[in-house]
């Protein structure tokens, strides 16, 4: 037997073949690199590449559209369901219970051929936005909003969330945070979803699990926390001191380092773009200094850059978004990266079960005494 290497945490462990996306040589998604896909594409387009594997041409692009639109409205009795919910559900804790419920009233359950699992991906894309809006809305005393089939995803998802008409500024910052968030091989949500791939186990199973990791605060749920950094910090002129003393006693800063960009994260400084002029038309151009601020002093004490959830929480801050919703949207978007990693394990797929070290006793005998 070949010797067995341990790597705590999977460090530097390759775990499987990919196409969907590379981090060397900057991150790209099916060969396009994000800086491209965040200046030329849309979130509809790179759902169309990362599920489909091919960038769609005009006609199935209005075709997807299409499709998602089609998939907009939730069955009734699924809406029944959700009324029924208590309103105060922790909301990635409802992402979870909604995208397992929403499978119970899948047309193609039981189907777990490559055909039907692309097709359910498609329509999670197209609910999984209705669903967090929904619910979203029922918590504020608020009866949720038609989507408009006309309207973009991430001018629906806004609308929906707020009621109001989002600018396009808004619009365009929220589909490049899409962008940004949806694909990023083997994370540890991701890996979640093809392990459950790899038991031959159905589309919607695999994405709970993603849900359910991807809620860990060393992982998606950090975006909201980062926003308790800025609000503990408080001021730009304590923000050295914050930073000193949060080392000092070994915090981990939500926001700040990364498993695998340990010379900075490339969605983080792209996704800070759209922070400035946004910060400026909301007034809160202090926040943008105080997390100047920390940046710089995380930097020099410690080494470390900010990752995407850094970026990506004031942004959702600034467009009026409540920090319980920071990771759920994470959510909509990774459920096009999950999803294509289903599907290219489900295409080549060997059961994941690797090995264990052994640290415990040996040789006791039953009974103890
Ligand atoms: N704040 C303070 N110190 C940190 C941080 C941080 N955010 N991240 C790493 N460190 C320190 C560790 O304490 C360790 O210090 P030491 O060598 O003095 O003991 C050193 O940096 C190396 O850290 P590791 O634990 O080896 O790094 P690892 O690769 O395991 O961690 C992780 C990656 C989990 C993301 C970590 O950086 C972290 O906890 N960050 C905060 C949570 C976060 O922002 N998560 C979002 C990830 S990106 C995403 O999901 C889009």
């Amino acid at each position: 037997m070949a010797e067995m290497i341990y790597s705590p945490g999977l460090e530097g462990v390759i775990a499987g073949e990919t196409a969907v996306c590379t981090i060397s040589g900057g991150l790209s998604y099916r060969g396009y690199s994000i800086d491209d896909l965040c200046e030329n594409a849309t979130f509809e387009e790179v759902a169309y590449l990362l599920l489909e594997n091919t960038p769609p041409d005009s006609s199935q692009l209005k075709k997807f559209k299409a499709d998602l639109a089609e998939n907009y409205r939730l069955d009734p009795q699924l809406e029944e369901l959700i009324r029924k919910l208590p309103s105060d559900i922790p909301m990635m804790d409802y992402m979870r219970t909604a995208v397992s419920l929403v499978a119970h009233f899948d047309r193609e359950v039981g189907d777990d051929s490559p055909e039907a699992s692309l097709r359910k991906a498609t329509r999670l894309v197209a609910q999984l936005p209705i669903l967090l809006a929904f619910y979203h809305r029922l918590r504020q005393g608020k009866e949720p909003l038609e989507p408009r089939a006309e309207d973009s995803y991430a001018k629906n998802l806004l609308r929906l969330l707020t009621g109001k008409e989002p600018t396009a500024a808004h619009i365009k910052a929220m589909d490049v945070s899409l962008i940004l968030y949806a694909e990023h091989e083997f994370n540890a949500s991701t890996f979640a979803t093809r392990i459950v791939c790899s038991t031959l186990s159905d589309l919607h199973s695999a994405i709970t699990a993603g849900v359910g990791t991807l809620k860990g605060p060393l992982h998606g749920g950090a975006n909201e926390r980062v926003m308790e950094v800025l609000s503990e910090v408080g001021s730009s002129e304590n923000a050295p001191s914050w930073v000193s003393e949060a080392l000092a006693q070994k915090r981990r800063i939500m926001g700040f380092g990364h498993r695998v960009y340990k010379e900075g994260d490339p969605r983080a400084k792209i996704l800070k773009a759209y922070c400035v002029p946004l910060a400026n038309e909301t007034n809160n151009q202090e926040m943008e200094t105080i997390a100047d601020i920390i940046e710089q002093a995380v930097s020099s004490e410690k080494g470390l850059p900010p990752n995407l959830d850094w970026p990506s929480a004031r942004l959702y801050y600034y467009m009026g978004l409540p920090i319980d919703i920071y990771t759920p949207l994470f959510v909509l978007s990774r459920v096009t990266g999950w999803s294509a990693h289903y599907l290219e394990q489900q295409a080549n797929n060997r059961l994941i079960r690797p090995r264990s070290k052994y640290t415990g006793k040996e040789g006791l005998r039953w009974p103890a005494n």
